[in-house]
């Protein structure tokens, strides 16, 4: 029952996302903060540029207003209509104008912001009787940082806590997981946080999960981004919880060293004073015998 209850979802998901990715509409990947192009190029050389308009228009199923379009860039007979564009896009976008007159269609948008993912861009010509040209699609992503890992101590074989954390990643990251180069199937998640920064849209993730590892074993953290298929990892070596006599030695050795070399200096410098007021009254007879000669 659950198993057909699954395959139903995912014949849903299927259809429901059929018109999204039809093969023929390109994405372009944006990298939040950066710029990215919306290529776009007519067959041939337009003529009476000076005379037409061209349009380059948005439209997002994410945004406030889903059924509306964004204007991103308007040309008018010569000239750009900068005030023309819609909130979001104001001073993010621009085309390049000496390329315009060999069909060169194509935007540049910078910075990429969050709101930009999912948009589909179109570029409509008036010689073209409007009819939607260049449809484009924006993924938007951000890198994840490199994890921070830690654990806590084991004893012998058994069950380590181990926390990874990662920030800036757009969209979710995915975490895996290994043990010496054993990839761990399915750890014993503990807990698992995602904070959105509310001003970036990007992730803080920090999970935390037991695994089956022991003393001296490595164990990597794997982050992954799923639009850019990266991974940034980190690994660590498993501690004993056991107090290592050798360690106990070494770490009392440090202070006791210490305190030889400065009880060493206080002596050397106490003999250095003696022997500079040795000195000291030793010249005032010099000097008053020298006054006298003069
Ligand atoms: C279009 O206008 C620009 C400046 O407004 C001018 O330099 C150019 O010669 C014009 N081109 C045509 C084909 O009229
Ligand atoms: C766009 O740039 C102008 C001039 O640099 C500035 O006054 C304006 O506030 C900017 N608008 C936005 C939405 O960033
Ligand atoms: C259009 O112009 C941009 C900016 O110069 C350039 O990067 C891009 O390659 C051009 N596209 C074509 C098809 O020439
Ligand atoms: C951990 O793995 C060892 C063998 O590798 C097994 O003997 C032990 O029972 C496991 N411990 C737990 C808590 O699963
Ligand atoms: C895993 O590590 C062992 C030694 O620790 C090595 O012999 C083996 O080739 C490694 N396997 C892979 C797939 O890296």
């Amino acid at each position: 029952m659950g198993w057909l209850k699954v395959f139903l979802l995912l014949v849903g998901l299927a259809n429901c996302r059929r018109p999204r990715t039809t093969p023929a509409v390109p994405t372009v990947t944006a990298l939040i903060g950066q710029g990215v192009m919306i290529p776009c190029s007519i067959p041939h050389r337009p003529t009476g540029l000076n005379e037409s308009r061209i349009y380059w228009q948005a439209s997002n199923p994410r945004s406030k207003k889903p059924h509306e379009d964004m204007v991103l860039l308007v040309y008018n007979r010569g000239k750009m209509e900068n005030h023309l564009r819609t909130a979001l896009y104001m001073n993010r976008t621009r085309l390049f104008p000496g390329q315009l007159h060999d069909g060169n269609f194509s935007l540049y948008i910078d910075p990429v912001k969050i709101e930009d993912d999912r948009a589909k861009v179109i570029v409509r010509y008036e010689k073209n009787d409007f009819k939607p040209l260049c449809p484009t699609y924006i993924r938007v992503t951000a890198r994840n940082s490199k994890p921070a890992v830690h654990s806590s101590c084991t004893q012998g074989e058994g069950l380590v806590e181990v926390t990874c954390a990662t920030q800036g990643g757009f969209p979710e990251p995915t975490f895996s997981w290994r043990i010496q180069n054993h990839t761990v199937l399915r750890p014993q998640e503990m807990t698992r946080t995602m904070e959105r920064d509310p001003h970036s849209g990007t992730f803080s993730a920090d999970l935390t999960v037991q695994l089956n590892a022991s003393e001296g074993q490595t164990t990597t953290c794997l982050v992954t981004n799923p639009v850019l298929q990266e991974t940034v990892s980190t690994s660590i070596t498993i501690q004993s919880c056991k107090v290592d006599p050798q360690v106990n030695t070494a770490s009392w050795l440090v202070p006791v060293a210490l305190l030889v070399a400065l009880v060493f200096v206080f002596l050397v410098a106490l003999g250095a004073y003696k022997y500079r007021r040795m000195e000291y009254q030793v010249t005032p007879q010099g000097s008053t015998t020298s006054v006298t000669v003069v």
